[in-house]
């Protein structure tokens, strides 16, 4: 098992990464404060390890909430099942709410942990490779609004992450690329020496070699930590976390919650991200033709869909975090491996890189 620290002071918390670590009780257990646990997880991960979290809360007052599986139910009248079921256990602010599941269920279940009561104790158990290498540290939680993604939240960090890769197994391939595009994310942004080990390796991490994608959790987990350490709240660096994201999230909106994946939207969004910086002069044509070449090898999408117009999306990209007195601010590239933040660009080039291909 290694474990990893996100240094936040008092708030500071461990980040386990391992095979088989459901089994291990004490890594759970001595994260527990209270006497008191709400498990929340949704229909298709209950069935697969439910059980083996549940067996080790022994003498630990504690219930479940199976809340349904999709990105179309991260929303405030999902959100209250959870609330219903604290308030009918009487869980008081002792309690401890683990989540276990993908990004979903971590980013609902932290929104509760983070309001019932004023704020509880929660634990990450995230079960998805996108979750284990981004959702699950750092402590962004938050439900969507059908206007706007993730747009209803607060940061609230968790007591402990438990990424148990040996639940990489049940994953499907899919799922297993949406993750892979928030991996070659922390290369793009900021280390070159990672985004050379992926071109290497994308075809072990897609095979699901074990030491392929211990390394590439590890390595991200490691990008995160540092840079969530630095800025927990998104005041400077942490925006460039967000590579892609603004173009992705206008997809995933635009297109209904659940239709594209999350890491499909970032990955298209990364090879927009990169066209924008192609026009602004920073990056050469053949960077994003690598860059488009990596994502397609992940068996990711690279093109914005046909149904959002050059108009719509960019309506789609004005209710983003990240604007601000009205301009959005975009994370672009100055190198493969280098990205900033701006709202220095021209709103021609950045309509004009919405629908059209490179390479
Ligand atoms: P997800 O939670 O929808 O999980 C994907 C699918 O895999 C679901 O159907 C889920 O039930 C299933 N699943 C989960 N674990 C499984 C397993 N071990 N075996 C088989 N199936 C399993 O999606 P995700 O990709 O994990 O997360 C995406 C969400 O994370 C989005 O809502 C996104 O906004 C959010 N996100 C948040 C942050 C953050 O910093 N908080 C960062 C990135 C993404
Ligand atoms: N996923 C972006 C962030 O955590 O800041």
């Amino acid at each position: 098992m290694i474990t990893l620290n996100v240094d936040l002071g008092d708030r500071s918390y461990p980040i386990y990464i391992g095979t088989d670590l459901l089994g291990q009780a004490d890594l759970l257990t001595q994260h527990i404060a209270g006497n008191s646990a709400l498990i929340v997880t949704n229909e298709t991960v209950a069935p697969l390890y439910l059980e083996k979290v549940k067996q080790h809360l022994g003498s630990i007052k504690h219930d479940v909430v199976i809340l349904p599986d999709g990105e179309q139910f991260k929303n405030l009248d999902v959100l209250n099942q959870i609330y219903d079921a604290l308030l009918s256990n009487q869980f008081d602010r002792n309690t401890t709410l683990i989540a276990l599941g993908g990004g979903v269920i971590g980013d609902i279940t932290g929104f509760a942990a983070a309001t019932y009561q004023r704020g509880v104790n929660l634990i990450q158990i995230p079960t998805t490779l996108l979750s284990q290498v981004d959702s699950s540290v750092g402590g962004k939680t938050a439900v969507n609004h059908k206007l706007g993604k993730n747009m209803i939240g607060a940061f609230y960090q968790p007591k402990v992450v438990i990424a148990d890769t040996s639940t990489l197994n049940t994953l499907d391939d899919r799922q297993l690329s949406s993750g892979i595009a928030e991996v070659i994310k922390y290369g793009l942004l900021g280390d070159i020496e990672f985004h050379g080990w992926l071109k290497e390796h994308m075809k072990a991490l897609l095979h699901r070699d074990p030491s392929a994608l211990a390394y590439a959790i590890e390595r991200s987990c490691q990008n995160k930590a540092e840079i969530v350490s630095a800025d927990e709240k998104e005041s400077g660096q942490r925006a460039l976390l967000n590579l892609g994201h603004t173009f992705g999230h206008a997809i995933e909106t635009g297109m209904g919650y659940g239709e594209w994946l999350h890491g499909e939207g970032v990955a298209t969004g990364m090879v927009m991200a990169a066209i924008m910086s192609c026009k602004m002069g920073n990056i050469s044509e053949a960077d994003v033709c690598e860059i488009k070449h990596l994502i397609e090898l992940a068996k990711l999408p690279t093109h914005a869909p046909e149904a959002l117009t050059a108009k719509g999306f960019k309506k789609l990209m004005a209710v983003d975090k990240k604007v601000q007195d009205g301009k959005i601010r975009l994370i672009l590239l100055n190198a493969i491996g280098d990205a900033y933040i701006t709202d220095d660009y021209d709103e021609d080039q950045l309509t004009d890189c919405i629908n059209c291909s490179y390479c």
